[in-house]
């Protein structure tokens, strides 16, 4: 079967497509004929060596979808022919994959195969995001790359749960695809001063909780848009590791008694690994609702170095996924 090997890390050119032999179902595990693969900005900081503990060469890939071809002994929720989705910590850009039957999930009523490789760890890091920051009614939270995967996921997580977020995005196209995502506010960030806007947008008071998936030089910013006692959740890198030598002044100094926690889906589901079908099958039922609006774009198995192209320039929106 043909997946996509990285050997040594690099840029999309060290995505390559090779035979490799099928992989041998195991007891407890199922063996998925894969039609989607969801892509995720933690592909790329794994295939340019960002993520820690990886070793080369490595099949990337977290996000599946397809049809299941052979269930493991013991297996007894899933059998051959059955339409599943699912989420591993690698090896899901392949034409097949085999996975432990407990991450291995049955298609959702309403969704299809590319819809359902988008939803897993965008859908739930959204889901637990919401929980793990203490959102509720009646609270304001900004969301950075709002019109991105995770970012639309949070509009209609945030919005559903009537917690009011201020979305950041770079261009009018991405604030378009923000508000219809769910984000109450959109901020356009090269055109004002996203703090100020922030600040503005709130009666000067600041927003309860910063979601920030960008990080980077510009991580102390983050700090200067929330309340006193807010918090600021860091939910990724896409801009590089946080600047926390600049933070201080903000975040201590200031002392308006901030906080900062860090969020990791892979790690914070070992803990909350029971709730994860109840989140999938919530999250299902709003993307059938229209409450998520998830746009997808699917672009071919063969052309995945394109699909990483475009997710590390910024250029893309919603969801991207490999059809297969
Ligand atoms: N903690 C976790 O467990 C977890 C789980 C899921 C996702 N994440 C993280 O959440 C972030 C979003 O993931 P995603 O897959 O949904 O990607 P995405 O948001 O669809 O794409 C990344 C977006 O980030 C913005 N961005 C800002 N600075 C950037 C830069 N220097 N390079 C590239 N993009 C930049 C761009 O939006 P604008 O043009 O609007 O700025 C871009 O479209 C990633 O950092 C990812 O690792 C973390």
């Amino acid at each position: 079967m043909r997946a996509v090997v990285v050997s040594a890390p690099g840029g999309p050119s060290v995505l390559e497509h090779r035979d490799v032999p099928v992989p041998l179902v195991q007891p407890g595990s199922v063996r998925v004929a894969v039609r989607s693969i969801g892509v995720n900005f933690r592909d790329v900081q794994q295939r340019r060596g960002a993520a820690p503990d990886l070793t080369y060469p490595f099949v990337p890939g977290s996000d599946f979808a397809g049809e299941v071809l052979e269930a493991g002994e013991g297996v007894r929720t899933l059998k051959a022919g059955d339409r599943v989705f699912g989420v591993s910590l690698s090896g899901a850009y392949a034409e097949q994959v085999v996975a432990p039957a407990v991450v291995v999930y049955p298609v959702p009523q309403g969704l299809d195969f590319d819809l359902a490789a988008a939803l897993p760890v965008a859908g739930l890091s959204a889901s637990f995001l919401l929980t793990t920051a203490g959102l509720r009614a009646g609270m304001t939270a900004v969301t950075y790359a709002a019109a991105g995967g995770l970012g639309c996921f949070l509009g209609g997580v945030l919005s559903e749960a009537g917690v009011r977020s201020i979305g950041l995005v770079s261009s009018a196209e991405k604030a378009a695809v923000a508000r219809a995502a769910g984000h109450s506010d959109v901020v356009i960030y090269r055109e004002a001063d996203p703090v100020e806007a922030v600040r503005a947008l709130t009666d000067g008071a600041g927003v309860d909780v910063v979601l920030d998936s960008v990080a980077g030089p510009g991580f102390a910013r983050s700090f200067a848009m929330l309340r006193s006692e807010g918090v600021v959740v860091l939910c990724g890198r896409s801009a590089g590791a946080p600047d926390l030598a600049t933070v201080y002044p903000e975040f201590i100094e200031s002392r308006r008694n901030l906080a900062l926690r860090d969020f990791y889906l892979a790690t914070y589901t070992t803990g909350h690994f029971a709730e994860v079908p109840g989140r999938l099958e919530t999250l299902a039922g709003g993307i059938r609702s229209g409450r998520i609006r998830i746009p997808v774009r699917s672009v071919p198995f063969l052309e995945v170095r394109r699909a990483h192209e475009l997710l590390e320039s910024g250029a893309t929106t919603g969801k991207v996924v490999l059809h297969v």
